[in-house]
């Protein structure tokens, strides 16, 4: 959706774009999983621990909550995390095909070229790691709203440059934080903390290609481009973060859907930790000039700044 295809390349730009892309090669080298032999699919789900940390339920704090019994609030966290696992692979789905529509007929001897390409297959194994996991927590499919579904499908066909990398990015800082949590939390049922550990090392590579791609592209990106990628930009983030926990996870959780959704969407304990979790990714933003005023009208509405 942003202006140009044809990205400019400086002369001092390249190296150093090349030496990030080793560096990442040769870490990706060093520290990568096969989830299907690292995660213990085995043992049976045991239904005394939670699916998330419950401070990240989007009902903690409230009434409702307050009135749920201990295995109520087990089982809606379960289903939480894995309504945000599945909109994960909706997510990793997006990016994937955004990556490959990248690097198209581009130089395979490139270092950036195979970093890529290896993250499209990390994504790939992560897809299949989040549906087991989604599968095991004894969760449905869970699918964004519909409107989500076809604004995802336009832009993973549209977008190009900044706006693909900015909006991976978003949805790979707002789910490291989440996951940063769950995986040290010994409420949380042991594979979905090996799940999230395995992300969380291997997002932090795919987090800093992002950032380093934004930027990049961003350098030369004149005022009306600046201002259509950040418009963009914020709204995917809406997107994304509003879809993470769909609203059939209450009445799987044998919660009172009507009930949940209002409480939810008062819930200022859970808008204060999107906020947290945050920071981070508006500070780049900002340094980045995508913070314009349009954007940050988005960015608000999603309670994420
Ligand atoms: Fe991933
Ligand atoms: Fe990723």
């Amino acid at each position: 959706m942003a202006s140009s295809t044809v990205q400019p390349e400086t002369p001092a730009a390249r190296p150093q774009d090349e030496d990030v892309a080793e560096r990442l090669l040769d870490s990706s080298a060093q520290l990568s999983y096969d989830p299907v032999t690292e995660v213990d699919w085995e043992t049976p789900l045991d239904t005394g621990f939670h699916g998330a940390s419950p401070e990240w339920s989007t009902l903690y704090g409230t009434r409702y909550w307050s009135e749920l019994s201990e295995e109520q609030r087990r089982e809606l966290t379960r289903q939480e995390a894995a309504s945000v696992a599945s909109t994960g692979i909706w997510f990793e789905m997006i990016l994937q095909q955004m990556v490959l529509r990248d690097m198209y007929a581009k130089d395979p001897t490139d270092a950036k070229f195979q970093w890529a390409l290896t993250e499209i297959a990390d994504e790939c194994r992560h897809s299949i790691m989040f549906a087991r996991g989604a599968k095991k927590l004894r969760a449905p499919a869970y699918r964004p709203r519909r409107w989500a579904v076809e604004l995802g499908r336009a832009f993973k066909t549209l977008a190009v440059g900044e706006t693909a990398y900015a909006a991976i990015l978003v949805a790979e800082e707002v789910l490291d934080v989440m996951q940063r949590d769950w995986m040290r939390d010994e409420r949380v049922v042991p594979f979905v903390r090996t799940i999230n550990n395995i992300h969380v090392v291997e997002e932090s590579r795919h987090m800093k290609f992002a950032r380093d791609e934004t930027r990049e592209r961003m350098r030369n990106a004149g005022r009306l481009r600046r201002q259509l990628s950040a418009f963009v930009i914020a709204v995917a983030a809406y997107v994304i973060t509003t879809s993470m926990v769909s609203r059939d996870v209450y009445r799987n959780a044998g919660l009172d859907t009507e009930r949940a959704m209002a409480e939810r969407k008062h819930n200022e304990h859970h808008k204060s930790m999107m906020r947290s979790s945050c920071s981070g990714l508006m500070d780049f933003l900002a340094s980045s000039r995508l913070l314009t005023r349009p954007a940050l009208l988005f960015y608000k509405r999603a309670h994420l700044i």
